[in-house]
């Protein structure tokens, strides 16, 4: 009971002693250090020990859109200072389960955004570890009778004391096959969600309505899940957020007339098949950067400025076959 109560990291962290009636005794006693003073005594006390802000400003800054998203994990991070602080008035609560399921398009940033949490719940010391394992189906099923358990185990003991991230977790789940081993894994699954809560956070992962068909067959994974987040399809404004943010982080820029070539990329793509989002932008970006290599590399004699190597043109971006032939260069400049 009188365990303690904070597992941050450079522990400066005391054990709490209740102070009496705080503020009149203090008034009289000017040798007023003989009262331990609580580790945590505001908001701004365990967001500074914790250092979980930073984390959140990365989040904020580097996570282009995601509104909704940004406030839920906000709202949970507060829930979080408040038990702390509520735990040094020494007022114990269970602590809340926070397994979770995000659900969203390919590219959405599920994986990312996870990744985050898992800091920011290590931080507010929830978790101990903060690491992320990230599986699918396959790594938690076996092909055979016996293989299932042991596999499933294994990736949980990995996973403890950190966020294990089930990816399509409706795959565990096959109604067609009666004696399918998921469901297996399904129950090791819940009864570690359910005891060791406190210990692992898990997140399942997948499209919005395999997600909801898979809870209304798995009524008990559904309970057990506290937070649904949906990450929405960005618009084409924020993908070009997302582009700038990638391009800034790798050290390259869009030169005169890129930008409207690349938004101009990007209205053609989110109609395309196999659009994914922010992935799509990276990977757009991936082969903007081939063929300004490409076009540096054929100009042997050059001498090579900061200004060229770290420019994309706009015709790194109209030389995609979205644009189709070379009538690109028109586009550019009726884009410019
Ligand atoms: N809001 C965002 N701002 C900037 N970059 C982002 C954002 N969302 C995603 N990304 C980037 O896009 C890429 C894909 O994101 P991520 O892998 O997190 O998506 P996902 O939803 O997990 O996709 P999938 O469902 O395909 O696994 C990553 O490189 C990530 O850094
Ligand atoms: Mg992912």
């Amino acid at each position: 009971m009188n365990a303690p109560l904070y597992s941050l990291p450079g522990s400066q962290a005391q054990a709490f002693v209740p102070r009496a009636s705080s503020t009149d005794a203090d008034a009289n006693v000017s040798s007023a250090s003989a009262a331990p003073t609580p580790a945590f005594r505001t908001v701004a006390d365990v967001l500074a020990q914790s250092q979980v802000e930073a984390v959140m400003d990365e989040l904020d800054r580097d996570l282009v859109g995601l509104a909704p998203v940004k406030a839920r994990i906000r709202d949970i991070a507060a829930l979080l200072v408040i038990d702390k602080l509520r735990a040094a008035h020494g007022l114990a609560a269970q602590s809340p389960s926070l397994h979770m399921c995000f659900t969203g398009n390919p590219g959405t940033g599920k994986t990312t955004v996870a990744m985050r949490m898992a800091q920011i719940l290590h931080r507010l010391g929830y978790i101990r570890k903060g690491h992320l394992v990230a599986v699918t189906r396959d790594d938690l099923v076996g092909q055979y009778i016996g293989h299932t358990a042991p596999k499933t185990k294994e990736v949980l003991k990995k996973a403890m004391g950190g966020v294990l991230f089930i990816d399509e977790a409706y795959y565990l789940y096959r109604p067609e096959n009666e004696r399918d081993y998921g469901q297996e894994a399904i129950e090791i699954l819940l009864q570690v969600m359910e005891n060791q809560r406190d210990d692992l956070v898990v997140i399942l992962a997948g499209y919005k309505d395999r997600i909801d068909t898979f809870f209304k067959s798995n009524p008990g994974m559904s309970s057990r899940i506290a937070h649904h987040l949906d990450f929405p399809d960005y618009a084409v404004g924020e993908l070009l957020s997302v582009g700038d943010t990638m391009l800034a982080a790798q050290h390259y820029r869009f030169g005169p007339g890129a930008r409207d070539a690349f938004d101009d990329y990007l209205q053609r793509r989110v109609a395309q098949p196999h659009f994914a989002n922010a992935r799509s932008v990276r990977n757009a970006l991936d082969r903007a950067r081939l063929r300004q290599a490409s076009r540096l590399f054929a100009d042997r004699d050059r001498v090579l400025s900061h200004e060229d190597l770290t420019t994309i043109e706009a015709c790194d971006i109209r030389a995609s076959r979205l644009f189709g032939a070379p009538s690109g260069t028109d586009q550019a400049a009726q884009a410019a």
